[in-house]
């Protein structure tokens, strides 16, 4: 038997024997992987002795190969950022000694540490979920500098993010912890899980110039009238109805503007009047759309319809 077919036959077993995988959400838990993890009674899953120890590994000591085996995106969430891959772009002696390369390839044991995992009864402290090597960082990006070196950031465009229609998925990782869902329903509340607070996601990489339009604005609060303003003026291309009226209605609902994102404490900041995403990342459907450019800004990724900016917020 494969170990592939060992491993899909063991969690056949496991799912017959926990009956509490295929409980309510049947179609949907049934495609998902158990997470061996946090399990000190699924060791067999990664290693062919219930002892464990590397060269026991599934795979045939494939490592990045049996975590694929479930991180394909359906069983179990996909890895944020490539892997298997020789390293140039990054120079593989900046690489520094604590994340181990395998065969000369980045891998994800290069930047997970398993092992915590396989002392039975150790569970991944919650500020580590994801057992990062190197140690406590301030701020996740201050991970990614363990090995890129800030200099380099520039090169990397995080605007192109589709090939051939489809999301580059390891783009999003420069401002995300993970891979947000592109068809899930906008968020009511800022929950992008962004890298950093407010400005600090654009400011790795782009400082403003002193003539920046209105600079002041950063952190500016809108006031309850304004917001209604800008719902009413995102309503309007639907609804076609005299603005006054829409603002009336907007006042009345308590109507949060969906097109322009504030940040987490309610204050505009750089993606408020910039939309980060190539277009087409996010559907048409999704007022946060509006403005995406290609790869290469057109009109400086400004979030409105007509190019005109500052009338989605002022009334003149
Ligand atoms: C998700 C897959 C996975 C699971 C589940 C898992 N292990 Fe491991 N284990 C690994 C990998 C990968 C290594 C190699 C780590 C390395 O070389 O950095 C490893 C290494 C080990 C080692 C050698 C550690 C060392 O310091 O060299 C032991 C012992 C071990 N595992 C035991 C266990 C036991 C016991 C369990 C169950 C409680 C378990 N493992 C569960 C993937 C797993
Ligand atoms: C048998 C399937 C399986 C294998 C093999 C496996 N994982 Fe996982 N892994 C899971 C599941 C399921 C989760 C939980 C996902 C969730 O909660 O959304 C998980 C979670 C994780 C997480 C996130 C931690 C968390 O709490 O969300 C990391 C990082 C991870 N795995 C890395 C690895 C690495 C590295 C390997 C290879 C050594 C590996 N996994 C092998 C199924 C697996
Ligand atoms: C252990 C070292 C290491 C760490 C830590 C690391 N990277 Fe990387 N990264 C690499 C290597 C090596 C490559 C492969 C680049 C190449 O040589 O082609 C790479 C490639 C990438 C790429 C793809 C580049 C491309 O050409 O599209 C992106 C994007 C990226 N890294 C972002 C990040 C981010 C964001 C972080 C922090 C969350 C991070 N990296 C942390 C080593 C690392
Ligand atoms: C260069 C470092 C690096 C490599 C290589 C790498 N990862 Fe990760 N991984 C990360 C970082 C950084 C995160 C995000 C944690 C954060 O930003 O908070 C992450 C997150 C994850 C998560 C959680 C995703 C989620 O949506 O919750 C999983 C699962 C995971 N990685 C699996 C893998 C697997 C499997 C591989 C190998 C195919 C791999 N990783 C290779 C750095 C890496
Ligand atoms: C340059 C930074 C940046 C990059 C790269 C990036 N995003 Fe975002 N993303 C943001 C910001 C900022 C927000 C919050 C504001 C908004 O909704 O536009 C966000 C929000 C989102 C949302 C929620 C949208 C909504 O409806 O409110 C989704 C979904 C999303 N991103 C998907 C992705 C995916 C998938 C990728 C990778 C292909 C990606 N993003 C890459 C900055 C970025
Ligand atoms: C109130 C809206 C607003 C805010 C907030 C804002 N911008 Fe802009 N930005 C604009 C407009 C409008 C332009 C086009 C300028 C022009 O026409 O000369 C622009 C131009 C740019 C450009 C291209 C021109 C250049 O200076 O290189 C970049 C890059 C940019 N903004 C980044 C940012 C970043 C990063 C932040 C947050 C620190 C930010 N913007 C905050 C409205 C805004
Ligand atoms: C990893 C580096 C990086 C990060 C992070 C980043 N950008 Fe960019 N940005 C670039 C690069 C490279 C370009 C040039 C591509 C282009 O022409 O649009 C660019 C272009 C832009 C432009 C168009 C500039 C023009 O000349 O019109 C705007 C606006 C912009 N970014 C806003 C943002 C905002 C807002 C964020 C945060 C949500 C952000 N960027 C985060 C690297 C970055
Ligand atoms: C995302 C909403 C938004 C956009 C877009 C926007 N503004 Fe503002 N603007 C504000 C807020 C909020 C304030 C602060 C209002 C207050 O405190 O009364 C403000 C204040 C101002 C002020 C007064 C500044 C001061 O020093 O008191 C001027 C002038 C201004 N904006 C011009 C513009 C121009 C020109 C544009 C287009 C480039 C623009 N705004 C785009 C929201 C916006």
């Amino acid at each position: 038997m494969t170990w592939q077919h060992w491993t899909i036959s063991a969690w056949l077993a496991a799912l017959l024997l926990r009956p509490i995988w295929a409980g309510d959400e049947k179609t949907k838990t049934q495609d998902k992987a158990p997470n061996p993890h946090v399990d000190s009674g699924l060791c067999t899953f990664c290693h062919a002795a219930p002892a464990g120890g590397r060269e026991t590994l599934h795979a045939d000591g494939n490592v990045s190969l049996l975590c694929r085996s479930c991180h394909d995106g359906r069983h179990a969430p996909r890895a944020v950022h490539p892997a298997d891959v020789v390293p140039s772009a990054v120079p593989a002696a900046r690489i520094p000694a604590g994340f181990p390369l395998e065969q000369g390839k980045l891998a994800c044991l290069s930047c997970h540490d398993v092992v915590p995992g396989c002392r039975s009864g150790e569970r991944t402290p919650a500020q580590n979920r994801v057992g990062l090597r190197g140690g406590p960082v301030s701020d996740p990006l201050q991970f990614c500098f363990h090995c890129h070196a800030r200099e380099d950031y520039r090169p990397f465009n995080p605007h192109d993010q589709l090939e051939n229609g489809r999301p580059r998925t390891e783009t999003c990782a420069w401002c995300h912890t993970g891979v947000p869902d592109v068809n899930a329903p906008s968020p009511r509340s800022p929950s992008f899980a962004l890298r950093a607070k407010s400005a600090g996601v654009c400011r790795n990489c782009h400082t403003v110039a002193p003539d920046h339009p209105v600079r002041a604005h950063l952190q500016a609060t809108p006031s309850a009238e304004m917001t209604w303003y800008m719902s009413a003026c995102e309503m309007q291309p639907k609804m076609r109805l005299p603005l006054a009226q829409l603002v009336k209605y907007a006042r009345t609902t308590k109507r949060a503007p969906r097109m322009i994102p504030l940040d987490e404490a309610g204050r505009i900041t750089c993606y408020s009047c910039h939309n980060p995403h190539e277009r087409g990342l996010l559907p048409d459907s999704n007022p946060r759309s509006v403005g995406a450019e290609p790869k290469q800004a057109t009109n400086h990724r400004v979030r409105s319809r007509e190019g005109k900016l500052c009338p989605t917020c002022h009334q003149k």
